[in-house]
C-alpha cells in the first residue's frame, strides 16, 4: 500500500526520498541493482498505475460513450475523469480542451494535418528550433512536403541554449507557427516558453509547446503560459505507453476538421455525408486507449502527491550534483545544455563510441540510452554522431549517479587504457 502522502512521510532532498520512492516501483523489485538513467526514453511505471490498469480491466471495462448499460456508463465516467485529470495537471481552462492522443508524437501530428493543412498556406512559415526531436520536425518536413509551407530553424547558441536573438529575428508576419520543445530531450536545455510565446504572439503566430520531456519534472500552466496547443507523452510521465495528450485552446480547435475518421468522432452518417463532434471527441476516432488514460490519471495521482514543485527541486538538486560529479571524470565532455540543464546529462567520453559505453554501463547494471536520441540534426551540430544520455527520475539520487560515474571511470581505464 502506498502512505498516504509520500510528501509528508518521506522528508529530503525535494520533500521526498527516493529510496522509498523506488519501493513504489515494482521493476526495481524485480531487477535488483538497476541503476535507471533512462527516463528521458520512458519513465517506469509506479505500482499504483499498474495496479489501476489490472483493476480497471477487472472491475469496470467496456467500451465508452456508446453503451447505454451501467456498465459501459461507469467505464465512460473514469475515462472523462481521466481527461479532467488532464485538464487540471496543465491547468486547461476547459477538459474538452484536452484531446486523447498516442503521445506527443501523435498531437504534434495531428496539429500538422488538422490545423496546419487547413491554416496554412505556401509560403507560410514554421518556426521551430536546432533542439527538437524528430517529433517535432518530421511532421512539419511532412507538411512542407504536401502543401508548401516554408520550414524554419531558429539556431542554438555556444552554450547550447536557443539563441533568443536569433529565434526574434526569425519571426516575421509570415510565421504561422512556432513549434518548439519545452526541455530539450537530447541534451536537457531548458527554453525560456514564455517568452517565446510572447514574443511569437506578438508577431502573430501561434504556438506550439512540445512537453515530452517537462510535463514529468516541471508544473504546466497552459492558461499562464498562454500557448495554443501544448502536447506531452503518458510513458515518459509514469503511464502507460500508447497514450498521451493534446492540449489546444477550444476555438481553434473547434475550428479544425477532424484528421482521421472512424466511430466516436460523428454526430450523424449517412453515404452521402457524415458530421462531426465537437472538440475534443471530434480528434478521437475508434475506440480510444481506455485504460491508457485511466492509468495515466493515476500517474498524475502519484505526481500530484509527490508535488510538482517538489519533484523540480528534486531533479535540479540531482542534475547539479550529476554535472559536478560527471565533470571530475577526465575526458569525458558534458553536451552543452544552455543556461539551464534539467534531469538530463548527455556526455561524450573521448575515443569511445556511446554505444560501447553504453553496454560497458549496462554490464555495471547502469542503464543510460546511446545514440542521437531522435535529435539527430542537433546532436550532428554539437559536432557529435552520436552522445550517451543519464535522464533523471523521481526515483534516482545521488547514489546513482555516483554508480553511474563510477561505472563510467572504469569503462574509461577499460577503453584508453
Ligand atoms: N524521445 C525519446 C527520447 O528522448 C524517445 O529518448
Amino acid at each position: 500500500m502506498r502512505p498516504a502522502s509520500l510528501r509528508t512521510v518521506y522528508p529530503g532532498p525535494g520533500g521526498f526520498d527516493p529510496q522509498e520512492i523506488k519501493r513504489e516501483f515494482p521493476i526495481f523489485a524485480s531487477n535488483p541493482g538497476l541503476v535507471f538513467l533512462d527516463s528521458g526514453a520512458s519513465a517506469q511505471k509506479p505500482r499504483s498505475v499498474i495496479d489501476r490498469i489490472s483493476n480497471y480491466y477487472s472491475t469496470d471495462y467496456a467500451n465508452v460513450h456508446r453503451g447505454v448499460y451501467r456498465l459501459s456508463a461507469r467505464s465512460t465516467e473514469l475515462f472523462e475523469e481521466a481527461r479532467e485529470k488532464m485538464r487540471a495537471f496543465l491547468n486547461a481552462a476547459d477538459s474538452r480542451e484536452i484531446v486523447f492522443v498516442r503521445g506527443a508524437t501523435e498531437g504534434i501530428n495531428l496539429v500538422a494535418q488538422s490545423w496546419g493543412a487547413t491554416f496554412l498556406k505556401p509560403g507560410d512559415e514554421v518556426l521551430i528550433s536546432e533542439l527538437e526531436h524528430h517529433s517535432n520536425i518530421v511532421p512539419w518536413q511532412i507538411l512542407r512536403d504536401r502543401i508548401g509551407i516554408r520550414l524554419v530553424v531558429a539556431p542554438i547558441d555556444a552554450t547550447g541554449g536557443l539563441d533568443l536573438a536569433a529565434f526574434e529575428a526569425l519571426l516575421s508576419p509570415r510565421t504561422r507557427l512556432v513549434a518548439m520543445t519545452h526541455l530539450a530531450n537530447a541534451t536537457g536545455a531548458l527554453v525560456p516558453i514564455e517568452t517565446i510565446t510572447r514574443l511569437a504572439h506578438r508577431h502573430g503566430a501561434k504556438v506550439l509547446i512540445d512537453g515530452c520531456q517537462a510535463a514529468p519534472r516541471l508544473s504546466v500552466d497552459v492558461q499562464a503560459l498562454d500557448c495554443d496547443f501544448y502536447v506531452f507523452s503518458g510513458h515518459k510521465t509514469y503511464g502507460p505507453t500508447g497514450i498521451g495528450v493534446l492540449y489546444g485552446r477550444y476555438e481553434l480547435l473547434s475550428e479544425m476538421p477532424p484528421w482521421q475518421g472512424g466511430g466516436e468522432m460523428i454526430l450523424n452518417v449517412t453515404f452521402e455525408k457524415s458530421e462531426f463532434q465537437d472538440p475534443p471527441h471530434r480528434f478521437e476516432a475508434g475506440t480510444p486507449d481506455i485504460s491508457g488514460a485511466i492509468g495515466l490519471g493515476t500517474a498524475i495521482d502519484f505526481i500530484e502527491e509527490l508535488g510538482r514543485d517538489n519533484i523540480l527541486e528534486h531533479e535540479e538538486a540531482l542534475t547539479g550534483y550529476g554535472v559536478d560529479r560527471l565533470s571530475r571524470i577526465p575526458d569525458l565532455r558534458l553536451v552543452e545544455a544552455g543556461q539551464r540543464r534539467l534531469g538530463i546529462l548527455s556526455f561524450d567520453l573521448e575515443g569511445v563510441h556511446p554505444h560501447d559505453l553504453a553496454q560497458v554501463l549496462d554490464q555495471h547494471e547502469v542503464a543510460v540510452r546511446a545514440g542521437h536520441h531522435c535529435a539527430q540534426p542537433l546532436v550532428e551540430k554539437l559536432g557529435l554522431a552520436a552522445t550517451t544520455r543519464a535522464s533523471l527520475g523521481v526515483y534516482n539520487d545521488e547514489s546513482d549517479i555516483d554508480r553511474l560515474a563510477e561505472a563510467l571511470e572504469a569503462a574509461r581505464e577499460m577503453f584508453l587504457r
